[in-house]
């Protein structure tokens, strides 16, 4: 089975082919560089570069895989959660492509695809796998069975972890997205430098939004001399003490549900997922706790159609497609 895989629900312009469990083709046309000036996501921006970009992009996939449009047999597409504008140009292009090729449309949930990038590579995990999804707009701790259904355990009930790294990014003067940022800095930093604050609720539920305000306090109870002078001498500090914080909160949530479910496979997926300190913890925890780890490779972490496309692959198989009329839903949810 052949099918093209398209992924536009942010600011990644994505196309990718996938046959039969195996990519052959993964383009990805990133608008960082645009939005870093604004420190965030232009809405209308994002949605005039997706059509500004959609067109090459399938067809450079297409070119890399070497195959015919003609040769396609499906058309994966996001169709939500995301923004809604950046959402319709892929699911629009998607629509038109599959019925001019008078193949299936298959609309797949972007968080149902950061869970299948966990089988693009290597052996499949072992089911049911606990599944941390963890990216710029989401937060959720899943459990995934052997029907691909999912439960979901825990979920954020303000920021996502990804946003946290982004916000607090956004008051040390880094750039946009901040989560790169800050693990490079925190490499050389000291994670003990400060203690921040890291929020357990009952459940697995988490919370972010306190972390980003006591960072926000935290400078903000200094002079505007001190900040500068604090800022340039201990970035990497501040930096290594906010990622623990996050880090910490997540892999300890993963801990207590191996523990409370008896898990023996896990995996993190999603833009987060490629933390330095987190994929090392979750190895750690993995040895610890005598469970199978599983994180994608970076370029799987982050926003791809490759996932998507398998996603669709997945859904195809159990016989479902997806209707002309299917529309955009921003908000949906695992
Ligand atoms: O999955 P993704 O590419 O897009 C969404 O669906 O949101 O995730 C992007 C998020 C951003 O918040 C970014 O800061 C974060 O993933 N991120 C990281 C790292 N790389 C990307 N966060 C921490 N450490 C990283 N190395
Ligand atoms: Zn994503």
């Amino acid at each position: 089975m052949l099918v093209l895989g398209i992924e536009s629900s942010c600011d990644d312009t994505a196309a990718a082919v996938w046959e039969d469990g195996t990519v052959r083709a993964n383009v990805v046309s990133s608008q960082a560089d645009l939005h870093e000036e604004y420190g965030g996501v232009v809405p209308e921006l994002a949605s005039r570069n997706h059509q500004r970009l959609i067109v090459p992009v399938v067809q450079r996939a297409l070119t890399k895989a070497e195959v015919d449009a003609e040769g396609l047999d499906a058309v994966a597409v996001t169709y939500g959660p995301g923004l809604p504008g950046s959402l319709l140009v892929g699911l629009s292009f998607a629509k038109a492509f599959a019925r001019g090729l008078d193949i299936p449309l298959i609309g797949v949930n972007h968080l149902e695809g950061h869970v299948c990038s966990v089988d693009l590579e290597g052996p499949r995990l072992g089911r049911p796998f606990l599944c941390l999804v963890v990216s710029g707009g989401h937060t959720e701790l899943v459990r995934v069975d052997e029907n691909a259904q999912h439960e979901v355990l825990g979920r954020t009930r303000d920021d996502a972890a990804g946003e946290a790294f982004d916000k607090v990014a956004q008051l040390f003067g880094l750039g946009y997205p901040g989560g790169p940022d800050i693990d490079r800095h925190a490499e050389t930093g000291d994670p003990a430098f400060h203690d921040f604050p890291r929020s357990r609720l009952d459940g697995f539920d988490f919370s972010f939004s306190g972390l980003k305000t006591s960072v926000l306090y935290y400078l903000r109870d200094r002079s505007a001399a001190e900040r500068k002078r604090l800022l340039a001498d201990h970035l990497d500090d501040l930096c290594a003490a906010v990622q623990a914080a996050v880090v910490d909160v997540l892999v300890d949530a993963m801990r207590r549900a191996v523990e409370e479910t008896g898990g023996e496979h896990v995996a993190v997926v999603g833009g987060v997922a490629a933390n330095s300190s987190l994929r090392r913890r979750m190895g750690v925890l993995g040895r610890e706790a005598g469970v199978d780890v599983s994180v994608p490779a970076l370029t799987y972490c982050m926003d791809n159609a490759a996932m998507i496309a398998q996603a669709g692959a997945r859904r195809l198989s159990a016989g479902h497609t997806s209707p002309a009329a299917l529309d955009v839903h921003p908000n949906l949810q695992l």
